[in-house]
């Protein structure tokens, strides 16, 4: 029977191309955004993918906003995506309290929200698969960016946790940790910054998405029945 995954912020950047690799794969997907409508709109004429909008930061906008997707689907969720993100980067002296918590409820809290509301139907199947997108920088920290690696590692340590907890019900929990990747987020950097990185990247260049998506393919998927608990570093062979 066909799985459904559902893949948060997956109409753009990174998202969108873990929910295109998760279609051909042959899963039935769904696509949850936030705010930009003409994107998903576009996302959708494309790929024929159904979206869906509410905000992950909000558990209530969470539970309707899953309710809906189980019930324009008909089943529940087998593969949970928690991919949606944004940064707010900024010196730690110059931050402004919006910047940290938009951060941390965006990308640490959602996660906890998304997954306490879908756990229980995965141990009730006895079977789930939980893939966080964390980021190079919850391992490494980065300048600028105390907020979004403060919730990138908070991931990695909810990861692990999960994983024990999950074990005996047969569903996988893993983390994937991207290095920098040729998207929106990273377009909007400085050019000297950029510049900076790419020298630090032993491959010398920034991702492509579909270098995400296929470690999303692999954690989804059967291969990857014995792992769990993990961060997949996917970064160019940055060492951390
Ligand atoms: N490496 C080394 N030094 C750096 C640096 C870096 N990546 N970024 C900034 N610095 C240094 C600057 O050279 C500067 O040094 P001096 O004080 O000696 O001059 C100091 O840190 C302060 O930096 P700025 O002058 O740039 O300070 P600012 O207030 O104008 O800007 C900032 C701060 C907006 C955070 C800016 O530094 C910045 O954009 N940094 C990059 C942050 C970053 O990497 N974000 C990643 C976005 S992509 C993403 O998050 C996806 C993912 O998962 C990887």
């Amino acid at each position: 029977m066909q799985k459904i995954a559902l893949v948060t912020g997956g109409t753009r950047g990174i998202g969108s191309g873990i929910s295109r690799a998760l279609m051909t794969e042959g899963y039935i997907v769904a696509a949850n955004y936030n705010s930009d409508k003409r994107t998903a709109e576009e996302f959708h004429k494309e790929t024929g993918i159904p979206v869906f909008s509410w905000d992950v930061s909000n558990y209530d906008s969470c539970k309707k906003g899953i309710e809906q997707v189980c019930s324009e689907l008909n089943g529940t969720i087998d593969i949970l995506v928690n991919n949606a993100g944004i940064t707010r980067d900024s010196m730690l002296h110059k931050m402004e309290v919006s910047f940290w918590d938009k951060v941390i409820n965006t990308n640490l809290n959602s996660i906890f929200y998304m997954t306490r509301l879908i756990i229980p139907s995965m141990r009730e199947k006895g079977f789930g698969r939980v893939i966080n997108i964390s980021s190079i920088n919850g391992v490494k920290g980065q300048i600028g960016q105390t907020n979004y690696s403060a919730a990138k590692a908070g991931i990695i340590g909810f990861t692990k946790s999960l994983a024990l907890e999950s074990a005996n019900k047969g569903i996988t929990v893993n983390a994937i940790a991207p290095g920098y990747i040729s998207t929106d987020m990273t377009e909007v950097m400085r050019d000297d910054i950029k510049a900076q990185i790419i020298e630090n990247i032993p491959l010398r260049r920034f991702g492509y998405i579909e270098e995400i998506a296929n470690a999303v393919l692999f954690l989804a998927s059967e291969k990857s029945s014995f792992i769990t608990g993990i961060t997949l570093n996917v970064n160019g062979g940055q060492y951390l």
